[in-house]
């Protein structure tokens, strides 16, 4: 074992020699490595082809971290394999999901992160209570550990090393309408003209796999959409994203370009034996194409010009784990051991026979048996299998560098490892419509963050079986602070728009994402300063509060600096129970975007109301926020001229709001205006502060400034400023 010491808190050890992955940005040449037999806080042991690190824990350590996994947010008490893989069905007791985020906080001591593409076995207090095991597949590795006690500097310097968080488009923080699926034109235009009659804002529509021709990757069906280009334009005219879905199998079909391209450059991933990898996923057989060669990823890139070129810039590359439902071999040894029982009394062999159909699906052996030709050599794909989705991304986005170079596009993957944050996004998969999933999503949505997705969110409503209106409507309000706000349900499941279920519903749900909407300008400004600060969007409420309880709130988190969400996440509940840490807060019953229902609490434990059609928002004491009032359809429909501060100030707070074209990647080179707004209390008087800054190049579009300021016993003082 070697070490290099990279910074004041960042010191890498290095095992062996390992597969250089893609997760951090620093130059690696420069390292100045010297030998080493330990590592603080880990004792190890090396063996053959494995090795095993064990951290001590106290009864008090709380251990944060490992981005998309299920469990609790204090990660203690169960086992976690990062291991990709497409498992729908997220129970407690399922270890392994789609991506892999080796990266660890121990509360109040120090963080790591463990860069190995391959399989890990996270068993936190679960074997022993006061140990963390680790299992690490392999004797090729990198550790990096943050040694500082802070635990949001730990985030800090895991996000250094592994990049800033990925922007999308301001569009992409509107509303999201996906189901699996839309299958033509027809239901696509009827879903636009929905929202539009309906009054409810929506920003994108999502098309799923069938908008293909027979599944194959990079085809539309024609006879589902005639004059793709034009219908693609008639709904940008209507203020409609189109989403396509893309998956990495690539259809055996001859005569079909994109196979017979793959075949002719050998872009495919091959067996041990030189052939052709073949694995069934939703086309038939296809083969899978090797995004580790950059070749490959070049030519898979390109390809989406076919979208691109019609102004579509958002898009979902799904199945990359990649997900293999089974290979071709497989499935006829079982079917022959189904026929040779055809003549049998099937007794006991039932369930072997059931269980195993299940399990011909995503087996270890199928990722053992393929290979990659990287530029490191040749590995098959179970060693570095945790990055087949980031490199079919990267792929992605090494393609919008040359197809779209100055367009920001929104960008989700179903698997990825970790630094994928950097260049795009994920979803959290296919959950369920469950009460339970609520919390997942929450939990998610702050571990993900940690890991530097700020940008992230789950199916609202739920993928799998069906929702009701309740569920609809708490999950769509938890879903007002979810960066990704998309509603996805699954094929054969009751529909879940805002206007599936009862005119009561859809009223509720109508106000919901109009509040959405109304809050935009609070999201998108808090979003670039919470990247420009590398300190989480969506954060536990740990990393604000120092007091004991805060470190065990796992429901309610901050969105930005000023919000504090605490969703309601139980059927038939009429509010529910709340920390609320440190400050006086000032609590937002919002039932609509429009009208102010507030109380002010002092700190402390409460049960809070909020009924069907309320939204609990809390206002931390001495911030603000900026609220759009104005109807809107859509984010882009109409300059902003007028903003809502409301402000909840018993001595100063400070907002900075932020203003781009939303759509390029300008503000880099200082087009963008922000307004600072200071609110000062002093003798029982508010002064109220403006000051616009902005550039010949890009000039703020906001004219007057509505202030609506709330003092401790819960009074408004109001001020226009004109601008
Ligand atoms: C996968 C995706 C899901 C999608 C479905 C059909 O299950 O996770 O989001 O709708 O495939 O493409």
């Amino acid at each position: 074992m070697k070490k290099a010491i990279l910074n004041e808190f960042t010191t890498l050890y290095r095992f062996g020699i390992p597969f250089e992955t893609d997760a951090t940005v620093f130059e690696k040449n420069d390292l100045v490595f010297e030998k080493c037999e330990k590592i603080d806080y880990f004792s190890i042991v090396e063996k053959e082809n494995s090795t095993t690190l064990n951290i001590k824990l106290s009864n008090d350590d709380k251990v944060y971290g490992l981005g998309e996994t299920l469990g609790s947010l204090n990660k203690r008490g169960k086992v976690y394999r990062l291991f990709a893989t497409d498992d729908p069905i997220h129970t407690p007791e399922k270890d392994a999901l789609y991506g892999s985020h080796p990266f660890v906080i121990i509360s109040n001591k120090f963080g790591f992160f463990i860069d190995y593409p391959g399989e890990i076995i996270f068993d936190i207090s679960y074997t022993k209570f006061d140990e963390m095991i680790i299992t690490i597949n392999s004797n090729n590795f990198d550790i990096y550990i943050f040694d500082t006690k802070k635990d949001i500097e730990v985030v800090r310097e895991y996000l250094k090393l592994t990049g800033k968080p990925y922007i999308p488009p301001k569009w992409a923080f509107g509303y999201q309408q996906c189901r699996w699926s839309y299958p033509d034109a027809e239901t696509i235009k009827d879903v636009a003209n929905n929202f539009r009659k309906r009054n409810i804002p929506c920003d994108a529509i999502y098309m799923d796999i069938d908008y293909m021709e027979n599944y194959k990757v990079f085809t539309i069906d024609d006879s589902k959409f005639p004059n793709f280009p034009e219908f693609v334009s008639e709904m940008k005219n209507m203020g409609f994203n189109l989403v396509p879905i893309v998956d990495p199998g690539v259809k055996i079909e001859k005569g079909y370009d994109v196979y017979e391209e793959g075949i002719k450059n050998d872009y495919f991933c091959k067996d041990e034996n030189g052939e052709y990898f073949v694995a069934t996923v939703w086309p038939g057989y296809t083969h899978f194409p090797d995004f580790l060669n950059p070749q490959v990823r070049e030519w898979w890139g390109e390809k989406y010009k076919l979208f691109t070129d019609l102004g579509i810039t958002g898009f979902w590359n799904d199945m990359n784990e990649p997900s293999i439902f089974f290979v071709p071999k497989t499935l006829k040894e079982y079917l022959k051991k189904i026929d040779e029982l055809k003549e049998k009394e099937v007794g006991l062999e039932f369930f072997m026979i059931k269980d195993e159909a299940v399990n011909l699906s995503n087996r270890r052996e199928y990722y053992k048996s393929f290979y990659h030709n990287t530029p490191q050599g040749k590995y098959s794909n179970d060693e570095i299998h945790n990055l087949y989705g980031y490199y079919m991304t990267k792929a992605t986005v090494e393609g919008f560098e040359k197809i779209i170079p100055n367009k920001r596009y929104l960008l989700l993957s179903r698997s990825s490892y970790a630094g994928h944050h950097r260049i795009a996004t994920i979803w959290m998969g296919d959950n369920m419509s469950w009460w339970e999933h609520m919390l997942v999503n929450i939990r998610m949505l702050q571990s993900l963050n940690l890991s530097g997705f700020f940008y992230t969110g789950a199916d609202i409503g739920g993928f799998g079986s069906n929702s009701s209106p309740e569920l609809v409507i708490r999950w769509m309000q938890l879903g007002v602070f979810s960066p990704l706000y998309r509603n996805h349900s699954a094929l054969g499941t009751r529909h879940q728009e805002p206007w599936a279920f009862d005119e009561y519903t859809e009223e509720i749900l109508r106000n919901t994402i109009k509040l959405r909407y109304a809050l935009i300008p609070y999201l998108y400004s808090e979003f670039f300063n919470s990247v420009d600060n590398l300190k989480p969007f969506i954060s536990p409420l740990f990393l604000h509060f120092d007091d004991e309880i805060s470190k065990n709130i796992e429901d309610q988190f901050m969105v930005g600096n000023s919000i504090m969400a605490a969703p309601v996440i139980q059927p038939n509940a009429k509010g529910r129970y709340v920390h609320l840490p440190e400050n006086k807060w000032l609590y937002w019953k919002a039932s609509n975007h429009k009208y102010r229902n507030v109380k002010v609490y002092e700190p402390g434990d409460y049960y809070i109301e909020a009924d069907l059609n309320e939204v609990p928002i809390f206002i931390r004491e001495n911030s603000l926020i900026i609220l759009n009032e104005e109807d809107i359809n859509y984010v882009n429909e109409k300059p902003i001229k007028e903003l809502t501060v409301i402000g909840f100030v018993n001595n100063s707070a400070e907002f900075t709001y932020f203003e781009d074209d939303g759509e390029t990647y300008d503000f880099n080179s200082g087009k963008f205006a922000k307004i600072k707004i200071v609110v000062n209390k002093e003798n029982n008087r508010y002064n109220f502060e403006v000051e616009k800054d902005e550039s010949e190049d890009f000039v703020s579009t906001v004219e007057r400034i509505k202030f609506e300021i709330y003092d401790e016993k819960g009074n408004k003082h109001t001020e226009i400023i004109e601008i």
